[in-house]
């Protein structure tokens, strides 16, 4: 099957084989100019060439397996990749804004019986095909608003059995071909369960869930939450290193609400990326940047949680490597990374192209396509994942938040639309 995109407007290619940086990040270098064409066979970008030609070449033999498509000049952009989020869990926690307005901190919160807990008592109690309905219908979500690859842990089952259960609905929707593929992490140390020591919880963590999650296959990545009053740097070390002995890359969630020494550990032990990085100091930001470790920048997190924005400026001025997710989770249900980026944009003054590359080419080197093709770009050979804007101006991707800026999303070759 081939499909030919006539007559785009621009087209963001971010043609690159390492994370871009720095003011590269907003360099109109990455945009091809108007009047291309994109050749798509099966599920791969093969070639891009002047519209007037892929026209002469391919109109006369358009038949059923080849199949032409105007976009009149529209501007496209590569496949979104979601480098972090909770997408599997049930249950409900709207009681806890007005708590929030009452004062009430996400430390406070929690102890007071909601927050990660209370949402492990409600995941437990489902079962598989309802907590795949849940999860499948947030990835469609994702994938109308521009998403074609998404991370995902699990996190909110805490025994061996749930955390399972949570990477087994994860693999699942990996199987759909109508929602964005998946990269799974297991997140077992996302919290201390209720009536067990820290102690106590590391060490089961250790000798008994981390060896079956490793023996199931059912996760790449292993992540913790790296935060006073969670995860102490001591217990977070323990964890990683052992998480990497047995073959799984690793991630963090660090500084999300004070600095608690989090990016100096991700400094030392290299992980992918670590995430959040709120509170990060400067100097354990250089050391991240040193080691080769992405920051993660997570926007609706303080959106939801009502606090002032990270400092993206200095990471871009130091040149180190960052993307955005969206940490879709009970505590802040953003599915779009069209809005995460407009409250960074709109918000924090980052570049729109800036903005784009972090949660394309940027993340796709810590959310790696599963067939070993490029994604996060178009170029000749990567992944046809690609979104088709329903203007002339690339800018428009993250400027409409509350509803999707996309006219269509390609996923792996395939064309949906979002038209009504
Ligand atoms: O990344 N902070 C840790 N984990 C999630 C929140 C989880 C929750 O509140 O349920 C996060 O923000
Ligand atoms: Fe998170």
């Amino acid at each position: 099957m081939r499909t030919v995109l006539l007559n785009c407007g621009p087209i963001v290619n971010f043609d690159s084989d390492m994370p871009v940086v720095g003011s590269d990040m907003s360099n109109d270098r990455w945009i091809t100019t108007s009047g291309k064409a994109i050749i798509i066979e099966n599920n791969v970008i093969v070639k891009i060439m002047n519209s007037s030609e892929a026209k002469d070449d391919f109109e006369s033999h358009a038949h059923e397996s080849t199949k032409l498509i105007d976009l009149n000049g529209d501007a496209v952009i590569p496949g979104l990749i979601d480098s972090h989020t909770h997408l599997v869990w049930g249950g409900d926690r709207s009681k806890e804004v007005r708590l929030k307005q009452l004062g009430y901190t996400y430390s406070e919160i929690a102890a007071k019986g909601g927050g990660i807990n209370y949402t492990v008592r409600m995941t437990r109690e489902m079962t598989e095909q309802q907590l795949f309905r849940l999860a499948k219908r947030r990835a469609l979500t994702a994938m109308q608003n521009g998403t074609t690859h998404l991370e995902t842990k699990s996190g909110y089952g805490l025994d061996t059995a749930s955390e399972l259960k949570l990477l087994r609905v994860a693999s699942m929707l990996n199987q759909d071909d109508s929602v964005p593929r998946i990269d799974s992490t297991w997140l077992g140390a996302h919290s201390i369960p209720d009536g067990m020591s820290l102690e106590f919880y590391t060490h089961e963590l250790i000798t008994n869930q981390l060896p079956k999650i490793v023996e199931s296959g059912l996760a790449r990545s292993a992540d913790v939450f790296c935060e006073p009053g969670w995860f102490g740097v001591e217990e977070s070390r323990t964890i990683l290193k052992e998480s990497r002995n047995m073959g799984l890359d690793c991630r963090m969630h660090i500084d999300e609400f004070c600095d608690g020494g989090g990016g100096l550990l991700a400094a030392e032990l290299g992980v992918e990326s670590a995430d959040h990085a709120h509170y990060t100091s400067i100097e354990a930001r250089e050391s991240m940047k040193r080691a080769s470790v992405n920051t993660g920048f997570l926007p609706g997190t303080p959106y939801a949680l009502g606090t002032d924005w990270p400092d993206i400026k200095s990471v871009i001025d130091m040149e180190a490597p960052w993307t955005i997710a969206t940490d879709f989770n009970p505590n802040n249900q953003v599915l779009s990374l069209p809005f995460a980026a407009s409250c960074i944009v709109q918000r924090c003054g980052i570049d729109p192209l800036a903005a784009l590359a972090a949660c394309t080419i940027n993340a796709s080197f810590i959310t790696p396509n599963q067939s070993n093709l490029k994604h996060g770009t178009i170029t000749e050979g990567a992944v046809a994942n690609l979104n088709i804007l329903h203007t002339e101006n690339w800018e428009s991707w993250c400027l409409t938040p509350g509803h999707s800026p996309f006219r269509a999303t390609m996923f792996e070759g395939k064309l949906i639309s979002h038209e009504l």
